[in-house]
């Protein structure tokens, strides 16, 4: 250890060298367009240190029902500059936004302005066929992939009987304990998403020993996703990286016991994606573990998070508990499709959670071709990035935006509605 970190220093300063060099020239690259022609009118901003710039100070970790220092308006940023800045993020000149029109136009600005650009070590871990790495045509492949499995049929017969299933089996494990236990919210919600997501993934049962092992697996490898990609031993990202390939070995062995069993009898269908994928797509091995790993990801770090947070938010309302409870009283018989459509209420409280809670608070974007927007130039190669919670917590759009308000009708307005609903639309 201690010769890698003297190797480290030694080799410091030719790295900083290199880096400051790539910085100045992806910068000097993104004006020449404009300078042939006008200097560029870029948003109000600063890049702080180079490379570096601020993004220590826009990590740092801050509660997920507030916007975080960097987007407050008392904060210098925002009233000095206005809802639109530059900075210099994650090693890029970067546009971050806090206003609601621009985030709007972003997003529908997908593929023709604007592409997704996560840093790297999301692809590192989540593999190169991940569907939030791909751009294009490729990504327009995975996404109608993943689209066609979770067909509004298989959600009706399938998918809402098994989270029925599965949340019975939480319930049974609270009644089983003894009345003074108590539990984690969220270890409960995400053991909860984790075994729904391996079953349909994967077929693989709660409880087993094999889906235990590869929850713990699982762990680890979440923590290496958002973390620096630093590939020395000790690190989260090592820990992640030797986390994926004890998951990719286990997906593996599945996918060969699956192709054997469909050899040997073709009629075999599992209601799991891994089958799905095998049987109905052209896709490469290599391409369906990327498909199967960065949907656990996707699915079970957003809605494990939205659940205990509901929870969370839901004991301070003890009125929309009750009127909860009302949505389902149909006695014994088990949740149908009709049921779920009428449960309007619990709709707004999903709604609701989902603004106050910001699971996912900004989104990483790249910008493909230089755009002019309010009077500004945003240069092409710029990253871009939407910050959500900035406008889910905008006190000119919501009374008292940091409450959770389900009473006197809280209209959520339109602009905004788009950030409640999931890429993939699941009606
Ligand atoms: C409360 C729950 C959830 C929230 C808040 C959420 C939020 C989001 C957001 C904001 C994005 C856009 C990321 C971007 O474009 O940069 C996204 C993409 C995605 N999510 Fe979710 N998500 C949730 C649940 C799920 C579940 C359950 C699944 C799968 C089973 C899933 C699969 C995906 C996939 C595959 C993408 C990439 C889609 C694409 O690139 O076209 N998500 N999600």
């Amino acid at each position: 250890m201690a010769s890698i970190t003297s190797e480290l220093l030694f080799f410091l300063p030719f790295i900083l060298l290199a880096v400051l060099s790539f910085y100045t020239i992806t910068v000097a690259k993104c004006h020449a367009g404009w300078t042939k022609k006008k200097r560029p009118n870029l948003p109000p901003g600063t890049v702080g240190w180079p490379f570096i710039g601020e993004t220590f100070g826009y990590l740092r970790a801050y509660p997920a029902t507030s916007i975080g220092q960097f987007h407050e308006p008392a904060h210098r940023t925002v009233r000095t500059y206005g809802k639109i800045y530059r900075s210099s993020l994650f090693g890029h000149p970067t546009v971050v936004s806090a206003d609601a029109g621009l985030n709007q136009y972003i997003l529908q600005n997908e593929g023709r302005l604007f592409e997704v650009s996560y840093p790297p070590s999301i692809g590192g871990i989540l593999g190169k066929w991940s569907m939030l790495v791909l751009v294009g045509h490729h990504h327009r492949e995975m996404r109608s992939i993943a689209l066609d499995f979770l067909s509004s049929a298989r959600l009706r017969a399938v998918l809402l009987p098994e989270v029925e299933r599965h949340t019975l089996l939480v319930h049974r494990d609270w009644l089983l304990s003894s009345s003074s236990a108590v539990f984690s919210t969220q270890h409960q919600a995400k053991k909860f998403t984790y075994n729904l997501m391996g079953k349909n993934l994967m077929s693989m049962e709660p409880g087993e020993e094999e889906t235990e092992r590869l929850r713990l697996e699982y762990v680890t490898f979440m923590k290496g996703v958002v973390s620096a990609p630093l590939k020395f031993p000790g690190t989260a990202y090592w820990k992640a990286l030797k986390s994926r390939a004890t998951i990719v070995g286990v997906i593996e062995r599945k996918m060969e016991e699956r192709l054997e069993q469909m050899n040997e009898d073709s009629s075999t269908e599992a209601d799991d994606l891994l089958g799905w994928a095998l049987k109905h797509s052209n896709l490469s091995k290599e391409q369906i573990l990327d498909l199967l790993l960065s949907l656990i990801f996707a699915g079970h770090e957003t809605s494990s998070v939205a659940l205990a947070l509901a929870i969370f938010f839901l004991e301070g309302c003890p009125k929309a508990v009750k009127e909860l409870r009302k949505q389902k009283l149909r006695g014994e018989c088990k949740l149908s499709w009709e049921d779920y459509k009428e449960m309007v209420f619990t709709q707004c409280v999903i709604n609701e959670t989902l603004r106050l809670g910001n699971v996912v608070r900004f989104l990483h974007r790249k910008v493909i071709r230089d755009v002019h927007y309010n009077g500004y130039d945003i240069p092409s190669g710029w990253k871009i990035l939407p910050v959500l919670a900035a406008v889910h917590l905008d006190s000119s759009l919501y009374e008292d935006p940091n409450s959770f308000s389900l009473g006197g009708g809280r209209s959520v307005p339109k602009r905004c509605l788009q950030f409640y609903q999931h890429k993939i639309n699941w009606n």
